[in-house]
């Protein structure tokens, strides 16, 4: 595997390639990020990957600074995966100079979920996205549906500025006991890891509500959700949103909406101690 940190020397070693298939993380690799790395395999050749941890989509008082680096053992992971590049820039190459245009994403999308509670976090995301899609100039990108909102905004980028790339969507990889892998999961202590699955179990029960109805309206979705956060609460977390949603646009459903048999998902943000945990269910 070649490890590239420049642009220009990114650009010479995939000169002639136009069937490249790209991976973008943040590093502090785990198996959901492995998952991606063999879906971009059966999905083009080469498979690039990057690792940047991408200082425009964290707000001032995330966590940059502490985010897990942990680049050599993500280098040996990916060498296993038979990657063919890791495109790991430093801030000063892929931001040389302080990246003054940047990607809005429609507010309609950006600003609500993760985008209300994370001002900024998908600007900063569509933004570094452009940019290393730009470098690689990959035909097809794998992005993960634990991240279901990103990679939505991520697709209608793509589809609204016409690039020329596919992107492809993973399933969420889990552990055992069904937490959704996380990088930040390793903040989590020990008595929080195992508490850590009841946001899953929470989906699953308000999934299993839904489906029960006899007729779904706006108002029993309501009632079930207020439920699941009073739920959560309950159990010490601090839940952002536990909100049922239209998969194709994220927006609430309407009555129109739910009597049309519109597919539906779960999305959620909790935090349990310090740690915010996000996940999601379709219907
Ligand atoms: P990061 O959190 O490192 O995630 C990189 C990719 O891995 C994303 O597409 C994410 O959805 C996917 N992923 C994470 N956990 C997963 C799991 N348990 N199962 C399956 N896929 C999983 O998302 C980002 O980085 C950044 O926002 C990025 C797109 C790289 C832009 O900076």
């Amino acid at each position: 595997m070649k490890i590239i940190s420049d642009i220009n020397e990114l650009r010479d070693h995939l000169r002639g390639q136009n069937r490249a298939s790209f991976v973008p993380t943040m590093g502090n690799l785990h198996e959901g990020h492995l998952s991606l790395m063999r879906l971009a395999r059966q999905h083009g050749d080469p498979v690039v990957a990057s690792i940047f941890v991408n200082r425009l989509q964290f707000g001032p008082n995330e966590d940059f600074d502490s985010y897990p680096r942990t680049m050599q053992a993500d280098i040996d992971k990916l060498e296993k995966e038979g990657v063919y590049i890791l495109f790991a820039p430093t801030e000063k190459d892929l931001y040389p100079q302080p990246q003054e245009y940047r990607v809005d994403p429609p507010q309609q999308l950006g600003d609500i979920l993760e985008g209300e509670f994370r001002p900024g976090f998908f600007k900063g995301v569509c933004t570094v996205v452009l940019k290393l899609f730009s470098c690689v100039q990959p035909r097809v990108a794998v992005f993960g549906k634990k991240d279901y909102q990103q990679l939505m905004i991520v697709r209608q980028m793509a589809s609204q500025f016409a690039l020329p790339v596919d992107i492809v969507p993973a399933e969420t990889i889990r552990a055992e006991d069904g937490l959704a892998l996380s990088s930040r999961n390793i903040y989590l202590s020990a008595s929080e890891r195992a508490e850590a699955p009841a946001l899953q179990r929470q989906l699953s029960a308000m999934r299993e509500q839904v489906l029960g109805l006899k007729e779904k309206t706006v108002s029993s979705l309501l009632d079930i959700e207020a439920n699941a956060l009073m739920q959560m609460q309950t159990r010490g977390w601090k839940p952002d949103y536990m909100a049922i949603r239209q998969q194709r646009d994220l927006a609430r459903p309407t009555q129109a909406d739910l009597d049309g048999g519109q597919p539906l998902v779960i999305v959620t943000a909790a935090k349990l101690g310090k740690t915010r945990l996000i996940d999601n269910l379709e219907i």
